[in-house]
């Protein structure tokens, strides 16, 4: 048996699925499944995610609709779905619901409701996913082996569904799909990090001052179709074995940091401690106004913390018809702490630099 098929192996066992399509990354295959679509579908997206699902759709020539989070969670918002479709004078063909941080959001619910609207639902399992969770309430879900996600290769993703039409027609789509020079690409991948990490940093958000990032999509094009080859299934096949372990080691760290922040003043948990999934990032809420004070601190410290992400809209990207919003804004809030290579020595110096702020 070769690498790729102890690969799709260990899916169908652990998981609900039957078939399994790889990519040179996890966007390849969004772009793919969009291109199935008649043009101008209207996609839903959560507001707070990666922006870079968000180019594929524009580039696919399908249309972004953003939908409100849970405030408590940062998780796509079954309320304010439901609102959207009611809402939507034209039909909308698919949901994109995130794993946002690794933890999932309730998609039972949500692909009853979708069922009951003839919509997609899309998980999208970039960030992080659990064997059992994965794919068994959606049409398909998407994962990620890019830089710095959970199950990183450096590159490379996969599609897993048991429908069988997706599955053919994504398939087809994909051998249209022109593969990217891969110098274009790491020069690409080069300024596209640049003007990420930019934005990033730009927490101060004036209106119209970060209303430029969506107009990159074109620009950027090439970055989203590397060839698939470059998957190592070898390594893939040794981590997905350590996954159950790796997910344990990160709860432990997601467990201290809770105990930590819940008796600092000023700090919100995440209500998601019970969400299927694995973590990829541990995640607290600081009061808008206090953010970048404790950001600037911390970094000082020589730790890494990010405010990622910000709400979608800000970037460019626009509710369009949406009119509710919710009053508490997640993207303004949310800080993020790594839990790869945490050390006892690390957070006990975390721990004593978080005490000496709330102290002073
Ligand atoms: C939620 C989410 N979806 C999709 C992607 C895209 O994955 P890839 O880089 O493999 O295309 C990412 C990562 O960038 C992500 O975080």
């Amino acid at each position: 048996m070769t690498d790729y098929e102890s690969v799709c192996q260990v899916f169908k066992q652990q998981s609900a699925i039957d078939f399994i399509i790889p990519a040179g990354r996890a966007n390849t295959l969004l772009y793919a499944f969009f291109k199935t679509l008649p043009e101008k579908s209207t996609i839903i997206f959560p507001e707070i995610m990666c922006p870079s699902p968000l180019f594929v759709a524009d580039l696919a020539g399908v249309e972004a609709q953003l939908c409100d989070v849970d405030s408590s969670t940062g998780l796509l918002d079954i309320h304010a779905l439901r609102r959207i479709v009611s809402e939507n004078p034209k039909q909308v063909s698919a949901v994109l619901s995130v794993n946002l941080y690794g933890l999932r959001p309730n998609n039972h619910e949500i692909y009853d409701f979708c069922r009951a609207n003839n919509i997609t639902l899309i998980e999208d399992a970039a960030q992080g996913f659990d064997f059992e969770s994965l794919s068994s309430d959606v049409d398909f879900s998407i994962l990620s082996f890019g830089n710095k996600k959970t199950l990183d290769l450096g590159g490379g993703g996969l599609l897993l569904t048991k429908n069988k039409e997706i599955y053919q027609a994504v398939t087809a789509e994909l051998t249209k799909v022109r593969v990217s020079d891969p110098a274009i690409i790491l020069k690409l991948s080069q300024d596209y990090s640049a003007l990420y990490y930019r934005f990033q940093e730009m927490e101060s958000y004036r209106v119209g001052s970060q209303k430029c990032f969506a107009g990159f999509s074109s620009l950027f094009s090439d970055l989203y179709f590397p060839a698939k080859d470059t998957i190592d299934f070898g390594l893939l096949l040794a981590r997905l074995r350590e996954l159950p372990k790796d997910k344990e080691q990160r709860l432990f760290w997601v467990k201290r940091y809770n105990d930590l922040f819940a008796r600092m003043k000023g700090f919100t948990l995440l209500d998601n401690l019970e969400s299927q999934g694995s973590y990829w990032r541990y995640s607290v809420l600081i009061a808008e106004d206090k953010r970048r004070g404790f950001t600037d601190y911390i970094r000082d410290k020589g730790i890494d913390v990010s405010c990622w992400y910000p709400s979608l809209e800000k970037l460019g990207f626009n509710h369009r018809f949406l009119t509710v919003k919710q009053k508490s804004s997640f993207g303004e809030s949310v800080l993020n702490f790594w839990l790869e290579d945490m050390t006892n020595e690390k957070f006990t110096y975390l721990e004593t630099c978080i005490e000496a702020y709330i102290g002073s």
